[in-house]
């Protein structure tokens, strides 16, 4: 056993030898042909000594053998990520940005499944049950559901739900009865927040994570976006270790402090994950909320918010459903603007463009306009203060306006000009101090691939769902009864 080889030492000099390979590489091109390189590559790969020190980042936890040996074979994995988007029945944009279905991809992940499913969920609704609706656009989450019920009895199939409030059973006993472990956490005690966490988990090996609910209308009625990483066991054993957090505090109801070292990680804001992502050398982490449920070298979501912030130079892009520098559900009231603040000192001391589009939908909150009016009022063109916030409203017919809590765009990622973000959280405070959620946060500033970035994939849906007909400017004369 080689216990004394620190394990950052371990990931650093893999890491450096496949940067200092890949620099020779791309070198070489200019001198060989394309049909040498890959023989040239090869010897040098060979030939290469790895330079070995390093130094442990101070935050980063205490390694444990056995992670160090899992993560040094894993690592070597060739990672494919699809962005995935469900766009509500009707909505139609004049532009060529277009994704596979969150549904598909989900079904997809099941036919993958050879040995286990996990998943992290808010609340299950994927039959309209719940709406007394006769909704043919729930087809899609009732196949979801009888096929992971179908699994349920030939796989570990776990599910980890917030502790239920009212919301329904059905789909929670049908999987139950056929052979699914369920653990509630019960946020609410534990707290005052709500798990409201969306990721999978298959086979310790893909994962999925995003904005869509274990709901019928995440898939057909609601505008959803996330991302599914195939063949990639790195991030999946970290994506685990959020998930064996809520399935332990499901068991126990109570939070660790500190947490065992079992859920500690190494990847985090400082000392990400490399790998390879659709061919292209990539910086991974896993951030997640509230702080008390972040293990050592856990980043805590708000943390990983500000950092990518910090670090955007040209522009700021945020897509999310509800914005409000408040805590929204504290009594009494509480100002929260850890956010807010950021996206102004940006604005102003590195003239960082920023962009917020906001859901307008029947169920927001009024008192986030005026906050979001104020924020659109650094605007400036003669101070380059250049902040402008849109509301995206998804129309609906007759019949679609029946259905609860559906035709909103549910969105919850940022992009910047360097960095992705997507995530499961609202965006206010309350959503990083007390409620469960977790973001995937992707950096591939180094890529000279051909194949999009997830930043530029990013970035073309937000372009996208900015300029059309569904986004309309937030002006400080805005009627919002004309709005939504
Ligand atoms: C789509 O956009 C193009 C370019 O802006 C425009 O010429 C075309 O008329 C648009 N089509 C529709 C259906 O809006
Ligand atoms: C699952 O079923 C078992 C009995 O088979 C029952 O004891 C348990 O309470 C059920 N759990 C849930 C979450 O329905
Ligand atoms: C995952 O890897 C397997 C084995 O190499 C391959 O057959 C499969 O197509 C890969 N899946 C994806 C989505 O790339
Ligand atoms: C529950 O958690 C407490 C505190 O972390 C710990 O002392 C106890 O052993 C745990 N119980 C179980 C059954 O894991
Ligand atoms: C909004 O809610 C009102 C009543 O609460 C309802 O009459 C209306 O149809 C809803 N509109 C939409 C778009 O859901
Ligand atoms: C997120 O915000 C929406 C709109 O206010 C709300 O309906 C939903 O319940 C929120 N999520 C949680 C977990 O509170
Ligand atoms: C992204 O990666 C580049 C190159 O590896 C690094 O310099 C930069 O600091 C990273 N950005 C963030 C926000 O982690």
């Amino acid at each position: 056993m080689r216990t004394d080889i620190p394990y950052n030492q371990l990931v650093d000099t893999e890491w450096r030898r496949k940067e200092s390979n890949r620099r020779q590489r791309t070198a070489l091109m200019v001198l060989a042909s394309v049909g040498c390189l890959l023989l040239v590559a090869v010897a040098l790969y060979s030939l290469l000594t790895p330079a070995a020190s390093s130094h442990r980042h101070p935050d980063s936890p205490r390694p444990d053998v056995s992670v160090v040996r899992e993560k040094a074979q894993s690592c070597s994995d060739t990672c494919k990520i699809v962005v995935a988007e469900s766009i509500p029945e009707g909505v139609e944009f004049n532009s060529s940005v277009s994704h596979p279905s969150i549904f598909q991809q989900w079904m997809n992940l099941m036919s993958e499944a050879r040995s286990s499913i996990d998943i992290a969920s808010f609340y299950w609704t994927l039959t309209n049950t719940d709406t007394g609706t006769q909704e043919p656009s729930a087809n899609q989450g009732e196949q979801v559901l009888n096929r992971l019920a179908e699994l349920s009895g030939k796989l570990n199939v776990r599910i980890a739900v917030n502790a239920p409030q009212g919301q329904p059973l059905g789909d929670l006993r049908l999987l139950n009865d056929s052979g699914a472990d369920i653990r509630t956490v019960n946020m609410r005690e534990l707290t005052t927040g709500v798990l409201h966490t969306k990721f999978w988990v298959v086979d310790k090996k893909h994962v999925y994570i995003g904005s869509a609910n274990m709901d019928w209308r995440s898939l057909t009625q609601v505008k959803e976006l996330g991302a599914v990483v195939y063949n990639c066991s790195c991030l999946a054993a970290d994506l685990e270790k959020i998930f064996e957090a809520y399935w332990f505090v499901g068991a126990n109801q109570s939070i660790p402090s500190p947490w065992p070292a079992s859920f500690s990680t190494p990847y985090n804001k400082d000392t990400p994950l490399q790998l390879s992502l659709n061919h292209t050398p990539s910086s991974v982490y896993l951030s997640s909320s509230p702080p008390s449920f972040c293990a050592a070298g856990r980043t805590p979501d708000l943390q990983s918010i500000l950092s990518v912030m910090d670090d955007a130079e040209r522009f700021i892009y945020i897509a999310v459903m509800n914005y409000l520098p408040t805590m929204e559900f504290s009594h009494p009231k509480r100002y929260w603007a850890e956010i807010d603040t950021q996206l102004r000192r940006k604005a102003y001391e590195r003239r960082v463009k920023v962009r917020l589009l906001i859901s307008c939908w029947n169920n927001s909150q009024p008192v986030m306009f005026p906050f979001l009016k104020s924020l659109a009022s650094v605007h400036d063109p003669k101070h380059k203060l250049d902040i402008q916030v849109r509301l995206f409203v998804v129309p609906a017919d007759p019949r679609q306006r029946k259905i609860p809590f559906a035709r909103v765009n549910h969105n919850k990622y940022m992009v910047t000009d360097k960095i992705a973000y997507i995530g499961t959280s609202n965006w206010s405070g309350d959503y990083f101090v007390n409620t469960a959620g977790s973001a995937l946060v992707v950096n591939q500033t180094e890529s000279q691939s051909l194949e999009p970035t997830v930043q530029s994939q990013l970035k073309a849906v937000f372009e996208r769902d900015w300029d059309s007909d569904y986004s309309r400017p937030l002006a400080q004369d805005s009627d919002l009864k004309t709005f939504c």
